[in-house]
């Protein structure tokens, strides 16, 4: 190989999408991955597999749920986990094969090893069939990140598992335990609830889903979660796992009481932490902050020439559509382009029934930052193809700016919110206003009409709601 331009380090969303955006761009690339597999933690053992695992149970749940549409005899039906978990290892391959294909199409040479900072201009690479040395003008760090453990309570692959272990689950457990109602608890939790597991989530803080949503879209979604069985333990910090006549439980504190939760599985899933294990940071004298996160300048820039960093193992939300802008954006740079992230704009999901989405600033964040707000809401009980689509949990609020209309966040709890988030994505982009939305025609009958409305209720001017 001729001299190589960029050597990326790790095939995550962000270091695949770096390596083919550089090499579109006409730029000499390799990647290096110590798995077996391309597609880093989101491909593997995150995003995806999740998503094959929240829909099959969803349409368990939805068929025993459906009498009311003339389906019946679903008491007959039964679940085969172990045929779920095919079904998802199926769609994580056909996965990784489409991310090598396209990777290697590009030209980007695939280099398989655990890679390491070597002398300045070079990666070390550690691979199972030798040792190899790669010279190059820049580096990309794209390592990604590792689920924190709590240090009372150490992952045992068995009673305390993390989200690696949640999505490989031979059986249903009968009692979980999931400590953390982020992303990976309510998404995990919903899985294993719905396959009939006693799930109870235990966090840290008064409310659900972390400190993005307002209280009153955190509240909306506990509610229709809680209506699914899933039980709540807010304001409960984890002390510690002790064995009991009939198994495990976990003990946690609520003002100074303590509790105990009886568990056959505790999922962990409290975040994840900046991975940089084999790296050789501090022997290359690579900056990291104190949460051990490679620390880097506006142009994603580390403090050692030639090294560029992105994606969960850098600062900002751990999400792998972030990572992806990100790994455009400094391709563009080392192209002689002008990459820019827009961080006001990247909106967070979590895959449950309904799913909560968000974008920009709360209500709260706006407030916080006194900025006069105005805010339109509208029910999903008001929709027409919710309601024909069994899906009323939930509303959409708009936050708007009180003195020039512009948008400044939106957030839902709705069944597709997934998708509709992206309508208030570009809206934002672009730097509309609520009465830009109101007057952007939806097609009807679509649950998206509800994010029109509530943009309409902003200037309290919505049609289906009072
Ligand atoms: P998270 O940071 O989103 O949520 C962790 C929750 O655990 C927080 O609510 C926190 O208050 C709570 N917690 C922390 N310590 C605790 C303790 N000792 N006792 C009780 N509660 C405690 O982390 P999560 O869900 O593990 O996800 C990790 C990362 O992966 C996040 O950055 C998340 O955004 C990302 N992710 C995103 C997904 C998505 O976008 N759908 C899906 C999965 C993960």
């Amino acid at each position: 190989m001729s001299q190589i331009d960029l050597v990326v380090i790790g095939s995550g969303p962000g270091g695949y999408v770096a390596a083919i955006k550089a090499a579109q761009l006409g730029l000499k690339v390799a990647l290096v991955e110590k798995d077996p597999t391309l597609g880093g933690t989101c491909l593997n053992v995150g995003c995806i597999p999740s998503k094959a695992l929240l829909h099959s149970t969803e349409t368990w749940r939805h068929l025993n749920h459906s009498k009311h549409h003339g389906i019946v005899g679903a008491e007959k039906l039964s679940f085969d986990v172990p045929t779920m978990m095919t079904n998802k290892d199926k769609v994580v391959s056909q996965l990784n094969k489409g991310v090598e294909f396209l990777v290697s199409k590009r030209g980007v040479e695939i280099v398989r090893g655990l890679g390491r900072l070597g002398k300045p201009g070079q990666v070390q690479v550690r691979g199972a069939t030798g040792d190899r040395v790669l010279e190059t003008k820049n580096i990309l760090l794209a390592t990604g990140s590792v689920p924190v453990e709590l240090p009372f309570m150490k992952f045992d692959g068995e009673t305390v598992i993390s989200s690696d272990h949640g999505i490989a689950l031979k059986s249903v457990p009968e009692k979980m335990v999931v400590v953390g109602a982020g992303a990976i608890g309510l998404e995990l939790g919903s899985v294993w609830a719905r396959l009939g597991s006693q799930v109870t989530v235990v966090e840290m803080l008064p409310a659900i889903g972390g400190p993005a949503y307002d209280v009153d879209i955190a509240k909306a979604a506990q509610t229709a979660f809680e209506k699914q069985g899933i039980k709540f333990e807010l304001g409960a910090k984890v002390t510690g796992v002790k064995k009991t006549a009939s198994g495990s439980a976990l003990t946690a504190e609520r003002d100074g009481k303590g509790l105990e939760f009886p568990a056959d599985k505790i999922l962990v899933a409290v975040g994840r932490k900046a991975n940089t294990t084999g790296l050789g940071a501090a022997e290359a004298g690579l900056k990291l902050d104190e949460r051990g996160r490679v620390v880097i300048d506006a142009h994603f820039a580390t403090n050692l020439p030639g090294v560029y960093a992105i994606g969960d193992v850098v600062v900002g939300p751990m999400l792998a559509h972030k990572a992806e802008e990100e790994g455009v954006a400094v391709a563009e740079n080392l192209a002689g382009k002008h990459g820019h992230v827009n961080y006001g704009v990247i909106p967070g999901v979590i895959y449950t029934d309904p799913e909560v989405a968000c974008v920009g600033l709360s209500e709260a964040e706006a407030k916080a930052k006194n900025i006069e707000v105005k805010i339109g809401k509208f029910m999903l009980q008001g929709n027409g193809r919710a309601i024909a689509s069994d899906a009323t949990a939930g509303f959409i609020k708009v936050i708007a700016d009180a003195k020039t209309d512009k948008l400044l966040g939106v957030q839902m709890v709705a069944k597709g919110a997934s998708e509709m988030i992206a309508a208030a994505c570009a809206h934002m982009e672009y730097g509309g206003s609520a009465e830009d939305v109101a007057r952007t025609c939806f097609a009807h009958p679509t649950v998206s009409e509800s994010f029109k409305e509530a943009a309409m209720a902003v200037s309290k001017a919505s049609i289906h709601s009072l």
